[in-house]
Protein backbone atom coordinates (compact mmCIF):
# COMPACT_ATOMS: atom_id res chain seq x y z
CA UNK A 1 0.00 0.00 0.00
CA UNK A 2 1.24 3.39 -0.83
CA UNK A 3 1.47 5.12 2.45
CA UNK A 4 2.48 9.01 0.65
CA UNK A 5 -0.32 11.51 1.94
CA UNK A 6 -2.01 12.30 -1.01
CA UNK A 7 -4.97 14.59 -1.48
CA UNK A 8 -8.42 13.21 -0.52
CA UNK A 9 -10.68 12.10 -2.87
CA UNK A 10 -12.80 15.34 -3.51
CA UNK A 11 -15.94 14.32 -4.86
CA UNK A 12 -16.16 14.29 -8.80
CA UNK A 13 -19.36 15.86 -8.09
CA UNK A 14 -18.46 18.26 -5.93
CA UNK A 15 -16.20 19.20 -8.06
CA UNK A 16 -17.70 19.56 -11.17
CA UNK A 17 -20.58 21.46 -9.10
CA UNK A 18 -17.89 24.05 -8.14
CA UNK A 19 -17.87 23.22 -4.17
CA UNK A 20 -14.10 23.00 -4.84
CA UNK A 21 -13.41 26.53 -5.86
CA UNK A 22 -14.30 27.28 -2.31
CA UNK A 23 -12.52 24.18 -0.93
CA UNK A 24 -9.24 25.52 0.10
CA UNK A 25 -10.50 28.66 1.98
CA UNK A 26 -13.10 25.95 4.21
CA UNK A 27 -10.06 23.40 4.80
CA UNK A 28 -7.93 26.09 5.94
CA UNK A 29 -10.64 27.53 9.03
CA UNK A 30 -11.97 24.29 9.81
CA UNK A 31 -9.16 22.09 10.98
CA UNK A 32 -10.19 19.56 7.80
CA UNK A 33 -6.56 20.84 6.24
CA UNK A 34 -5.45 18.17 8.28
CA UNK A 35 -7.36 15.09 6.29
CA UNK A 36 -5.41 16.79 3.16
CA UNK A 37 -1.90 15.15 4.83
CA UNK A 38 -3.36 12.34 6.31
CA UNK A 39 -6.67 10.93 5.05
CA UNK A 40 -8.83 8.53 6.54
CA UNK A 41 -8.46 5.93 3.94
CA UNK A 42 -4.61 5.57 4.80
CA UNK A 43 -4.71 2.16 7.45
CA UNK A 44 -2.12 0.02 9.07
CA UNK A 45 -1.04 -2.64 6.51
CA UNK A 46 -2.51 -5.72 6.74
CA UNK A 47 -0.22 -8.74 8.69
CA UNK A 48 2.04 -10.43 6.42
CA UNK A 49 -0.31 -12.85 4.75
CA UNK A 50 2.48 -13.99 2.64
CA UNK A 51 3.96 -16.11 4.85
CA UNK A 52 1.26 -17.91 6.24
CA UNK A 53 1.40 -21.95 5.30
CA UNK A 54 -1.65 -24.37 5.15
CA UNK A 55 -0.48 -27.71 6.02
CA UNK A 56 -0.06 -30.17 3.15
CA UNK A 57 -0.51 -33.48 5.16
CA UNK A 58 -3.42 -35.10 7.17
CA UNK A 59 -6.38 -37.27 6.60
CA UNK A 60 -7.49 -34.98 3.86
CA UNK A 61 -6.05 -33.13 1.04
CA UNK A 62 -6.22 -29.08 1.49
CA UNK A 63 -7.61 -27.02 -0.40
CA UNK A 64 -11.17 -28.25 0.34
CA UNK A 65 -11.98 -27.82 3.96
CA UNK A 66 -9.66 -24.58 3.74
CA UNK A 67 -11.23 -21.47 4.01
CA UNK A 68 -11.22 -20.16 0.64
CA UNK A 69 -7.97 -18.00 -0.57
CA UNK A 70 -8.36 -15.45 -3.06
CA UNK A 71 -7.13 -16.68 -6.31
CA UNK A 72 -7.43 -20.45 -7.97
CA UNK A 73 -6.49 -21.97 -10.85
CA UNK A 74 -7.98 -25.07 -12.01
CA UNK A 75 -5.62 -27.35 -14.33
CA UNK A 76 -7.38 -29.91 -16.11
CA UNK A 77 -4.69 -32.65 -17.47
CA UNK A 78 -5.19 -35.55 -20.74
CA UNK A 79 -2.76 -38.06 -19.95
CA UNK A 80 -0.15 -39.01 -22.78
CA UNK A 81 -0.57 -41.88 -24.80
CA UNK A 82 1.39 -44.51 -22.55
CA UNK A 83 0.99 -43.13 -18.85
CA UNK A 84 0.39 -46.43 -17.25
CA UNK A 85 0.32 -47.15 -13.59
CA UNK A 86 3.57 -47.03 -13.22
CA UNK A 87 3.85 -43.97 -14.87
CA UNK A 88 1.25 -42.52 -12.90
CA UNK A 89 2.94 -43.88 -9.77
CA UNK A 90 6.37 -41.71 -11.01
CA UNK A 91 4.02 -38.59 -11.47
CA UNK A 92 1.99 -38.31 -8.45
CA UNK A 93 5.48 -38.90 -6.56
CA UNK A 94 6.79 -36.26 -7.95
CA UNK A 95 3.80 -33.99 -8.05
CA UNK A 96 2.74 -34.70 -4.50
CA UNK A 97 6.90 -33.69 -3.70
CA UNK A 98 6.78 -30.32 -5.48
CA UNK A 99 3.41 -29.63 -3.59
CA UNK A 100 5.09 -30.27 -0.05
CA UNK A 101 7.99 -28.45 -0.76
CA UNK A 102 5.56 -25.08 -2.43
CA UNK A 103 3.15 -25.42 0.37
CA UNK A 104 5.62 -24.58 3.04
CA UNK A 105 7.41 -21.68 1.24
CA UNK A 106 10.25 -23.89 0.30
CA UNK A 107 11.35 -24.41 -3.86
CA UNK A 108 10.26 -27.16 -5.71
CA UNK A 109 12.97 -29.52 -6.87
CA UNK A 110 15.08 -27.90 -9.57
CA UNK A 111 12.80 -24.90 -9.38
CA UNK A 112 14.41 -22.10 -11.64
CA UNK A 113 12.62 -19.42 -9.79
CA UNK A 114 13.62 -20.38 -6.22
CA UNK A 115 13.07 -16.84 -5.03
CA UNK A 116 8.61 -16.91 -5.77
CA UNK A 117 8.25 -19.87 -3.69
CA UNK A 118 9.38 -17.86 -0.71
CA UNK A 119 5.63 -16.59 0.21
CA UNK A 120 3.02 -19.31 -0.35
CA UNK A 121 0.12 -16.73 1.03
CA UNK A 122 -1.90 -20.30 2.07
CA UNK A 123 -1.00 -22.08 -0.96
CA UNK A 124 -2.82 -25.69 -1.06
CA UNK A 125 -2.63 -27.99 -3.95
CA UNK A 126 -5.24 -30.44 -4.60
CA UNK A 127 -5.15 -33.46 -7.07
CA UNK A 128 -8.46 -35.16 -8.28
CA UNK A 129 -8.81 -38.53 -10.69
CA UNK A 130 -11.04 -38.31 -13.72
CA UNK A 131 -12.52 -41.45 -14.60
CA UNK A 132 -9.71 -41.85 -17.69
CA UNK A 133 -7.13 -42.00 -15.06
CA UNK A 134 -8.85 -45.19 -13.78
CA UNK A 135 -9.18 -46.77 -17.55
CA UNK A 136 -5.06 -45.71 -17.75
CA UNK A 137 -3.72 -47.66 -14.93
CA UNK A 138 -6.02 -50.61 -15.44
CA UNK A 139 -8.33 -49.69 -12.15
CA UNK A 140 -11.81 -49.34 -13.72
CA UNK A 141 -12.68 -51.93 -11.56
CA UNK A 142 -11.74 -49.58 -8.57
CA UNK A 143 -13.16 -46.19 -9.64
CA UNK A 144 -16.14 -44.85 -7.64
CA UNK A 145 -19.35 -46.13 -9.31
CA UNK A 146 -21.04 -42.45 -9.91
CA UNK A 147 -17.50 -41.18 -11.31
CA UNK A 148 -18.31 -40.61 -14.95
CA UNK A 149 -19.17 -37.50 -17.18
CA UNK A 150 -22.69 -36.32 -15.63
CA UNK A 151 -25.54 -36.57 -18.13
CA UNK A 152 -26.59 -33.76 -20.74
CA UNK A 153 -28.70 -31.29 -18.64
CA UNK A 154 -31.64 -28.93 -21.12
CA UNK A 155 -30.09 -25.59 -19.66
CA UNK A 156 -26.31 -27.03 -20.89
CA UNK A 157 -24.62 -25.30 -24.03
CA UNK A 158 -21.23 -27.16 -23.28
CA UNK A 159 -18.02 -26.45 -24.95
CA UNK A 160 -15.35 -29.58 -25.67
CA UNK A 161 -12.28 -27.35 -23.78
CA UNK A 162 -13.60 -26.89 -20.92
CA UNK A 163 -15.02 -30.55 -20.63
CA UNK A 164 -13.53 -33.83 -19.06
CA UNK A 165 -9.88 -34.28 -18.17
CA UNK A 166 -7.82 -37.09 -16.91
CA UNK A 167 -6.16 -35.37 -13.85
CA UNK A 168 -7.19 -32.40 -12.04
CA UNK A 169 -4.45 -30.04 -10.12
CA UNK A 170 -6.53 -27.27 -8.08
CA UNK A 171 -4.05 -24.40 -6.82
CA UNK A 172 -5.36 -22.01 -4.72
CA UNK A 173 -3.56 -19.10 -2.69
CA UNK A 174 -4.33 -15.59 -1.47
CA UNK A 175 -1.57 -14.04 -4.00
CA UNK A 176 -1.46 -14.50 -7.37
CA UNK A 177 1.94 -14.55 -7.70
CA UNK A 178 2.35 -17.58 -5.38
CA UNK A 179 -0.62 -19.35 -7.61
CA UNK A 180 1.46 -18.74 -11.11
CA UNK A 181 4.62 -19.59 -9.96
CA UNK A 182 3.05 -23.45 -8.19
CA UNK A 183 1.30 -23.42 -11.60
CA UNK A 184 4.56 -23.37 -13.56
CA UNK A 185 6.59 -25.97 -11.47
CA UNK A 186 3.64 -28.22 -11.52
CA UNK A 187 2.66 -28.19 -15.38
CA UNK A 188 6.88 -28.77 -15.85
CA UNK A 189 6.35 -31.21 -13.70
CA UNK A 190 3.51 -33.33 -15.32
CA UNK A 191 4.58 -32.57 -18.81
CA UNK A 192 6.15 -36.18 -19.39
CA UNK A 193 2.52 -37.56 -18.40
CA UNK A 194 -0.04 -35.17 -19.34
CA UNK A 195 -0.87 -32.66 -22.03
CA UNK A 196 -2.94 -29.56 -20.29
CA UNK A 197 -6.81 -30.03 -21.94
CA UNK A 198 -7.99 -26.74 -20.14
CA UNK A 199 -6.86 -24.16 -17.76
CA UNK A 200 -9.55 -21.89 -15.58
CA UNK A 201 -8.04 -19.07 -13.48
CA UNK A 202 -10.63 -17.55 -10.82
CA UNK A 203 -10.71 -15.20 -8.00
CA UNK A 204 -12.43 -13.85 -5.07
CA UNK A 205 -12.40 -10.72 -3.38
CA UNK A 206 -8.58 -10.14 -2.14
CA UNK A 207 -7.74 -11.07 1.48
CA UNK A 208 -8.10 -8.47 3.93
CA UNK A 209 -10.44 -6.52 1.58
CA UNK A 210 -13.14 -7.95 3.76
CA UNK A 211 -13.16 -9.77 7.58
CA UNK A 212 -12.03 -13.21 7.21
CA UNK A 213 -15.11 -15.58 7.07
CA UNK A 214 -17.47 -12.84 5.53
CA UNK A 215 -19.25 -14.59 2.12
CA UNK A 216 -17.85 -14.16 -0.97
CA UNK A 217 -19.85 -12.04 -3.18
CA UNK A 218 -20.03 -13.41 -7.02
CA UNK A 219 -19.74 -11.02 -10.10
CA UNK A 220 -23.90 -10.81 -10.29
CA UNK A 221 -23.37 -9.01 -7.34
CA UNK A 222 -25.25 -12.16 -4.74
CA UNK A 223 -23.46 -13.07 -1.77
CA UNK A 224 -23.02 -16.86 -2.47
CA UNK A 225 -21.96 -19.40 -0.22
CA UNK A 226 -24.20 -18.80 2.71
CA UNK A 227 -26.17 -21.66 3.50
CA UNK A 228 -23.00 -24.06 2.73
CA UNK A 229 -22.27 -26.34 5.56
CA UNK A 230 -19.27 -25.25 7.78
CA UNK A 231 -16.04 -26.55 7.10
CA UNK A 232 -15.20 -28.81 10.29
CA UNK A 233 -18.47 -29.73 11.90
CA UNK A 234 -19.91 -32.91 11.58
CA UNK A 235 -22.74 -32.15 8.75
CA UNK A 236 -19.52 -31.39 6.80
CA UNK A 237 -17.71 -34.08 7.46
CA UNK A 238 -20.78 -36.43 6.77
CA UNK A 239 -21.32 -34.60 3.43
CA UNK A 240 -17.97 -33.94 2.50
CA UNK A 241 -15.72 -36.90 3.02
CA UNK A 242 -16.18 -40.22 1.41
CA UNK A 243 -16.91 -43.06 3.93
CA UNK A 244 -18.38 -45.76 1.78
CA UNK A 245 -17.48 -47.30 -1.78
CA UNK A 246 -13.82 -48.09 -2.54
CA UNK A 247 -11.30 -48.31 0.08
CA UNK A 248 -8.76 -46.41 -1.51
CA UNK A 249 -11.12 -43.05 -1.56
CA UNK A 250 -12.24 -43.09 2.25
CA UNK A 251 -11.25 -39.71 3.47
CA UNK A 252 -11.35 -38.20 0.04
CA UNK A 253 -14.77 -36.61 -1.56
CA UNK A 254 -15.71 -35.94 -5.18
CA UNK A 255 -15.44 -32.75 -7.30
CA UNK A 256 -17.84 -31.36 -9.68
CA UNK A 257 -15.94 -28.82 -11.88
CA UNK A 258 -18.71 -27.05 -13.55
CA UNK A 259 -18.09 -23.55 -16.20
CA UNK A 260 -21.33 -21.65 -15.27
CA UNK A 261 -21.27 -18.43 -18.02
CA UNK A 262 -23.36 -15.27 -16.55
CA UNK A 263 -25.53 -13.79 -19.25
CA UNK A 264 -25.01 -10.40 -17.48
CA UNK A 265 -26.11 -7.78 -20.25
CA UNK A 266 -29.87 -9.20 -19.53
CA UNK A 267 -28.86 -9.53 -15.60
CA UNK A 268 -28.05 -6.16 -15.47
CA UNK A 269 -31.62 -5.56 -17.85
CA UNK A 270 -33.55 -7.09 -14.75
CA UNK A 271 -34.65 -4.63 -11.90
CA UNK A 272 -33.28 -5.65 -8.10
CA UNK A 273 -36.66 -7.17 -7.11
CA UNK A 274 -36.62 -9.64 -10.10
CA UNK A 275 -33.18 -10.50 -9.21
CA UNK A 276 -34.08 -10.63 -5.67
CA UNK A 277 -37.37 -13.08 -6.66
CA UNK A 278 -35.07 -14.96 -8.86
CA UNK A 279 -32.53 -16.56 -5.91
CA UNK A 280 -34.85 -15.89 -3.10
CA UNK A 281 -32.49 -13.78 -0.81
CA UNK A 282 -32.03 -10.09 -1.40
CA UNK A 283 -28.83 -8.85 -2.75
CA UNK A 284 -27.91 -6.36 0.32
CA UNK A 285 -27.58 -8.63 2.82
CA UNK A 286 -28.06 -11.63 1.68
CA UNK A 287 -30.64 -12.49 3.79
CA UNK A 288 -34.26 -14.81 2.94
CA UNK A 289 -37.14 -12.50 1.52
CA UNK A 290 -38.58 -14.10 4.67
CA UNK A 291 -36.31 -12.97 6.80
CA UNK A 292 -33.86 -10.05 8.13
CA UNK A 293 -30.11 -11.03 8.19
CA UNK A 294 -28.21 -13.47 6.18
CA UNK A 295 -28.20 -16.07 8.32
CA UNK A 296 -31.81 -16.18 9.13
CA UNK A 297 -33.88 -19.69 8.03
CA UNK A 298 -35.87 -19.10 4.82
CA UNK A 299 -39.46 -19.88 5.73
CA UNK A 300 -40.34 -22.07 2.36
CA UNK A 301 -44.21 -21.76 3.92
CA UNK A 302 -44.47 -18.30 4.29
CA UNK A 303 -46.90 -16.43 1.58
CA UNK A 304 -47.79 -12.73 0.91
CA UNK A 305 -50.93 -10.85 0.53
CA UNK A 306 -52.24 -12.60 -1.95
CA UNK A 307 -51.65 -15.98 -1.10
CA UNK A 308 -48.30 -16.61 -2.91
CA UNK A 309 -45.41 -18.05 -1.68
CA UNK A 310 -42.93 -15.07 -0.81
CA UNK A 311 -39.84 -17.29 -1.73
CA UNK A 312 -41.29 -18.68 -5.22
CA UNK A 313 -41.76 -22.04 -5.71
CA UNK A 314 -38.82 -21.49 -8.54
CA UNK A 315 -36.66 -19.57 -6.48
CA UNK A 316 -32.84 -21.41 -6.63
CA UNK A 317 -32.43 -21.36 -2.67
CA UNK A 318 -35.96 -23.28 -2.64
CA UNK A 319 -35.57 -25.61 -5.47
CA UNK A 320 -31.53 -26.11 -4.69
CA UNK A 321 -32.47 -26.75 -0.46
CA UNK A 322 -32.03 -30.24 0.65
CA UNK A 323 -33.14 -31.52 4.03
CA UNK A 324 -31.17 -34.28 4.56
CA UNK A 325 -27.61 -33.02 6.06
CA UNK A 326 -25.65 -35.98 4.51
CA UNK A 327 -27.38 -35.07 0.86
CA UNK A 328 -25.99 -31.31 1.01
CA UNK A 329 -23.18 -30.04 -1.13
CA UNK A 330 -20.25 -28.28 -0.40
CA UNK A 331 -19.87 -25.43 -2.43
CA UNK A 332 -16.23 -23.85 -3.07
CA UNK A 333 -16.85 -21.28 -6.22
CA UNK A 334 -14.66 -18.57 -7.72
CA UNK A 335 -15.46 -15.92 -9.91
CA UNK A 336 -14.20 -15.75 -13.65
CA UNK A 337 -13.68 -12.75 -15.62
CA UNK A 338 -12.44 -12.70 -18.72
CA UNK A 339 -11.14 -10.63 -21.22
CA UNK A 340 -14.83 -9.06 -22.79
CA UNK A 341 -15.67 -9.37 -26.96
CA UNK A 342 -14.83 -6.83 -29.00
CA UNK A 343 -17.95 -4.89 -28.60
CA UNK A 344 -17.79 -5.08 -24.84
CA UNK A 345 -19.70 -8.48 -24.17
CA UNK A 346 -18.44 -9.95 -21.26
CA UNK A 347 -16.94 -13.09 -20.55
CA UNK A 348 -17.81 -14.03 -16.91
CA UNK A 349 -18.70 -16.85 -14.74
CA UNK A 350 -18.84 -18.74 -12.14
CA UNK A 351 -16.35 -22.19 -11.65
CA UNK A 352 -18.89 -24.04 -9.73
CA UNK A 353 -17.08 -26.19 -7.94
CA UNK A 354 -18.56 -28.48 -5.61
CA UNK A 355 -17.05 -30.96 -3.31
CA UNK A 356 -19.39 -34.15 -2.22
CA UNK A 357 -19.35 -37.82 -0.85
CA UNK A 358 -21.23 -39.28 -3.95
CA UNK A 359 -22.09 -37.23 -7.29
CA UNK A 360 -24.90 -39.45 -8.13
CA UNK A 361 -26.39 -38.92 -4.87
CA UNK A 362 -26.01 -35.86 -4.04
CA UNK A 363 -24.77 -33.40 -6.82
CA UNK A 364 -27.06 -35.00 -9.52
CA UNK A 365 -30.75 -34.36 -7.81
CA UNK A 366 -29.90 -30.88 -7.04
CA UNK A 367 -28.17 -30.19 -10.56
CA UNK A 368 -31.42 -31.93 -12.08
CA UNK A 369 -34.20 -29.99 -9.88
CA UNK A 370 -32.58 -26.56 -10.86
CA UNK A 371 -32.29 -28.11 -14.36
CA UNK A 372 -35.77 -28.22 -14.73
CA UNK A 373 -37.17 -25.06 -13.18
CA UNK A 374 -34.67 -22.75 -11.38
CA UNK A 375 -35.71 -18.70 -12.77
CA UNK A 376 -32.08 -18.04 -12.25
CA UNK A 377 -31.43 -20.68 -15.51
CA UNK A 378 -32.49 -17.11 -17.37
CA UNK A 379 -29.31 -15.66 -16.72
CA UNK A 380 -26.83 -18.30 -16.38
CA UNK A 381 -25.56 -21.44 -18.99
CA UNK A 382 -23.25 -24.05 -17.89
CA UNK A 383 -20.47 -24.48 -20.25
CA UNK A 384 -17.81 -26.80 -19.01
CA UNK A 385 -18.52 -30.03 -16.75
CA UNK A 386 -16.15 -32.19 -15.08
CA UNK A 387 -15.89 -34.42 -12.16
CA UNK A 388 -13.05 -36.06 -10.23
CA UNK A 389 -12.47 -38.39 -7.19
CA UNK A 390 -10.34 -36.27 -4.88
CA UNK A 391 -7.90 -38.99 -3.15
CA UNK A 392 -7.57 -38.47 0.57
CA UNK A 393 -4.68 -36.78 1.86
CA UNK A 394 -1.25 -38.43 2.94
CA UNK A 395 1.52 -38.51 5.94
CA UNK A 396 5.05 -37.14 5.22
CA UNK A 397 6.73 -39.28 2.73
CA UNK A 398 3.45 -40.76 1.57
CA UNK A 399 2.16 -39.38 -1.83
CA UNK A 400 -1.32 -38.63 -3.01
CA UNK A 401 -3.55 -41.81 -4.69
CA UNK A 402 -0.97 -44.33 -2.96
CA UNK A 403 -4.01 -46.32 -1.65
CA UNK A 404 -5.25 -46.17 -5.25
CA UNK A 405 -2.19 -46.85 -7.43
CA UNK A 406 0.77 -47.91 -4.97
C1 LIG B 1 -23.77 -19.28 -11.90
C2 LIG B 1 -24.52 -20.19 -11.28
C3 LIG B 1 -25.01 -20.03 -9.87
C4 LIG B 1 -25.19 -18.91 -9.12
C5 LIG B 1 -24.92 -17.47 -9.54
C6 LIG B 1 -25.68 -19.32 -7.85
C7 LIG B 1 -25.98 -18.46 -6.81
C8 LIG B 1 -26.49 -18.86 -5.59
C9 LIG B 1 -26.89 -17.96 -4.54
C10 LIG B 1 -26.83 -16.45 -4.61
C11 LIG B 1 -27.34 -18.71 -3.50
C12 LIG B 1 -27.89 -18.20 -2.17
C13 LIG B 1 -26.85 -17.99 -1.13
C14 LIG B 1 -26.13 -19.23 -0.71
O1 LIG B 1 -26.63 -20.04 0.07
O2 LIG B 1 -25.02 -19.41 -1.21
C15 LIG B 1 -27.19 -20.08 -3.87
C16 LIG B 1 -27.53 -21.15 -3.10
C17 LIG B 1 -27.36 -22.46 -3.46
N1 LIG B 1 -26.94 -22.93 -4.68
FE1 LIG B 1 -26.43 -21.82 -6.28
N2 LIG B 1 -25.78 -20.68 -7.83
C18 LIG B 1 -25.39 -21.16 -9.05
C19 LIG B 1 -25.36 -22.47 -9.46
C20 LIG B 1 -25.65 -23.54 -8.66
C21 LIG B 1 -25.53 -24.93 -9.05
C22 LIG B 1 -25.10 -25.41 -10.44
C23 LIG B 1 -25.87 -25.68 -7.97
C24 LIG B 1 -25.89 -27.18 -7.81
C25 LIG B 1 -26.01 -28.03 -8.78
C26 LIG B 1 -26.18 -24.76 -6.89
C27 LIG B 1 -26.53 -25.15 -5.63
C28 LIG B 1 -26.88 -24.29 -4.61
C29 LIG B 1 -27.24 -24.74 -3.28
C30 LIG B 1 -27.27 -26.18 -2.77
C31 LIG B 1 -27.57 -23.59 -2.55
C32 LIG B 1 -28.06 -23.52 -1.10
C33 LIG B 1 -29.54 -23.79 -1.05
C34 LIG B 1 -30.09 -23.74 0.36
O3 LIG B 1 -30.43 -22.64 0.80
O4 LIG B 1 -30.13 -24.79 1.00
N3 LIG B 1 -26.05 -23.48 -7.35
N4 LIG B 1 -26.68 -20.15 -5.16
Amino acid sequence: MDTTPTTPAVGRRRLLTGGALTLGGVLAGSGLGAAVRRPDDVRPQPPGYGRQTVPFHGPHQAGIDTPAQAHAVFLGFDLAAGTDRAALVRMMRLLTDDAVRLTRGAPALADTEAELAALPARLTVTFGFGPGLFRAAGLDDRRPASLEPLPPFPIDRLQDGWCGGDLLIQVCADDPLAVAHAQRMLVKDARSFARLRWTQRGFRRGRGVEDDGTTQRNLMGQLDGTANPIPGDDVFAGAVWTDAGPDWLRGGTTLVLRRIRMEMETWDAADTAAKEFSVGRTLGTGAPLTGAAEHDPPDFNARDAFGLPVISEFAHIRRAHVADPRQRIFRRPYNYDDAPAADGTPDTGLLFASFQRDIAEQFLPVQRALATSDHLNQWTTPIGSAVFAVPPGCAPGGWIGEPLLG
